[in-house]
């Protein structure tokens, strides 16, 4: 007769036999994985020698170092100590190496190498794998199936469109502005952002400015970006399971299902009137495609359209990239000109003497406004809206000085520290519109508020169109001044925006 050896009443003594047998695996796999986690780091240690960083702690990394929200300073004070590169240390084995040297930028955007998984993967519960997250072929294919979406023809009608979404703007601000009071404005400029992306991109109708569910909106991704900037500095919330029960996950998951909602919805409604292709050939007839109507009827090279689920990746890629980056320059760009009165009033006289009477402004009008270009550009350089992206290395790589860094290894390339590199940009807190003057020289990689190369930012002409609009109308009727007492503080929250708000004093012109 077979005796189980699981009988507890006939074998008093396997049940301790069978804990002592477990904890040794269980020590066994502890003791495996400490060394595994050792000789990790050693590999780690040794693949990033030739770039001597300050010290470090096993398990905190540089936790020290970068005091709550004083990250961009002290990684301006690392770029004076470390040149063209060094390593930060997140925690245990998690390293990244940022990168702030022209060259170093070349090589690495010249290259093909992937987002970093790591980093982009806790931002894709919320966008999806979309034309920001996707690699290799399918963001190939994907990139140049959107493209279309982006020709200067589709352009061209955006600029009243969205003169029309700023002076909704502008007439709030008329009427809430008063002596002496400032505006917190980043809030204004998000909806407003929001309100022209859905109406070129979505060709929604109703205004976002005026609608509940914007705000809504607007709050789920302030949360959610405050969350992943967390979540990549947290020790303990790496594991999605844990993530998942902790009250910051939890809080994560009902701001994701706030943005899919929004984004479900504009979904749902374009399907219901794009029921079939007689729709589609009538608004051929009538207007340009817009965005969702190539992803709805786009067809892939194998004949296949987008599936659901990336064509909800793509809406909310584009929805947040669409409207929270230009939110973010407009907002600084106005800053830095109600700091700078007298480049604000020279942006203004130029838009004064390009405008004249004329009621509207139009596509023409905006490669005039030369002065006011290079004031945006240099205050893109000083806040560039996206400060940092990351790329994992497909394969070693060789940088112009001899240094190397081995596959596998994540750089972040430090937009941000870049535009305030002293080697490359004398005086860089300086603002000094000349620098983008015609006749001015620069290295190729030393501006880069959109990256570059092949993964550079797909929605570039939009947004320059957009912020100059936005800012030539903001002049037409306002004087910008700053608000001495609040100093806006910024940070890093996948845009760049500020600690405590960004407060102007609005004058009304006569
Ligand atoms: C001032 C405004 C903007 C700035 C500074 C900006 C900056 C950037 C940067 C730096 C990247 C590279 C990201 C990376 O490598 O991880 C990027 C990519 C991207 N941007 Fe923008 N962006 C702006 C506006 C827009 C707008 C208005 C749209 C859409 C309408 C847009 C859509 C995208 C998309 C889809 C990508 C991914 C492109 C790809 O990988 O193929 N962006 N942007």
């Amino acid at each position: 007769m077979g005796i189980s050896a699981f009988n507890p009443t006939r074998f008093p003594g396997s049940i301790s036999g069978l804990l002592q047998v477990a904890s040794l695996l269980a020590l066994l796999l502890l003791l495996f994985k400490a060394a595994q986690l050792y000789l990790h780091r050693q590999w780690l240690l040794k693949a990033v020698q030739q770039f001597p960083c300050p010290p470090s702690h096993w398990l905190f990394g540089h936790k020290q170092e970068f005091q709550k929200d004083q990250e961009l300073q002290q990684m301006l004070k690392w770029a004076e100590k470390f040149p063209s590169a060094c390593p930060r240390w997140f925690r245990g084995n998690k390293l990244t190496v940022l990168i702030y040297n022209p060259d170093y930028m070349k090589v690495i955007l010249g290259r093909s190498d992937p987002k970093a998984h790591d980093i982009y993967k806790l931002v894709s519960p919320w966008i999806g794998y979309g034309l920001l997250l996707l690699n290799g072929p399918t963001w190939f294919q994907h990139r140049r199936m959107l493209t279309p979406a982006f020709h200067y023809d589709i352009l061209k009608p955006y600029v009243a469109v969205v003169a029309n979404s700023v002076q909704v703007m502008l007439d709030r601000w008329e009427q809430l502005i008063s002596e002496d009071s400032p505006l917190e404005i980043f809030q204004h400029v998000s909806l407003m952002t929001l309100d022209s992306i859905m109406k070129c991109a979505f060709s929604h109708k109703s205004s976002a400015q005026s609608d509940r569910n914007s705000h809504s909106y607007l709050q789920a991704i302030a949360d959610l970006k405050d969350l992943i900037f967390y979540r990549i500095r947290s020790i303990i919330h790496q594991n999605d399971i844990i993530y998942s029960l902790s009250s910051n996950g939890q809080l994560f998951k009902q701001a994701c299902k706030l943005a899919h909602e929004h984004t479900d919805q504009v979904i749902k409604q374009r399907k219901s009137q794009l029921q079939n292709e007689t729709e589609l050939e009538k608004i051929k007839r009538t207007r340009h495609l817009d965005f969702l109507d190539i992803l709805l009827f786009a067809k892939m090279e194998d004949g296949n359209s987008f599936s659901n689920k990336d064509l909800r990746a793509e809406v909310d890629t584009f929805m947040f990239e669409g409207h929270d980056t230009t939110a973010s320059g407009i907002s600084w760009i106005l800053y830095a000109l109600a700091a700078h009165p007298d480049h604000q009033q020279r942006c203004r006289e130029e838009v004064q003497s390009i405008l004249g009477d004329e009621a509207s402004i139009t596509w023409e009008h905006l490669d005039q406004m030369s002065y006011m270009t290079m004031c945006i550009k240099e205050a893109m350089r000083i806040y560039p809206p996206v400060p940092s992206v990351s790329r994992e290395l497909s394969k070693p790589v060789t940088f112009p000085d001899g240094r190397s860094l081995p596959k596998g290894i994540i750089v972040s390339l430090s937009i941000y520290t870049l535009h305030h590199n002293p080697k490359v940009w004398p005086n860089p807190e300086v603002f000094d519109p000349f620098r983008f003057a015609v006749d001015s020289t620069r290295h190729s990689h030393s501006f880069l508020p959109f990256s570059g190369g092949s993964r550079n930012c797909i929605g570039k002409q939009f947004a320059m169109n957009e912020m100059k609009v936005a800012v030539a109308l903001t002049l037409l009727r306002f004087e910008l001044l700053p608000d001495p007492t609040r100093t806006p503080l910024p940070v890093p929250r996948l845009v760049l925006k500020s600690k405590n708000g960004i407060y102007l004093y609005l004058r009304k012109l006569k």
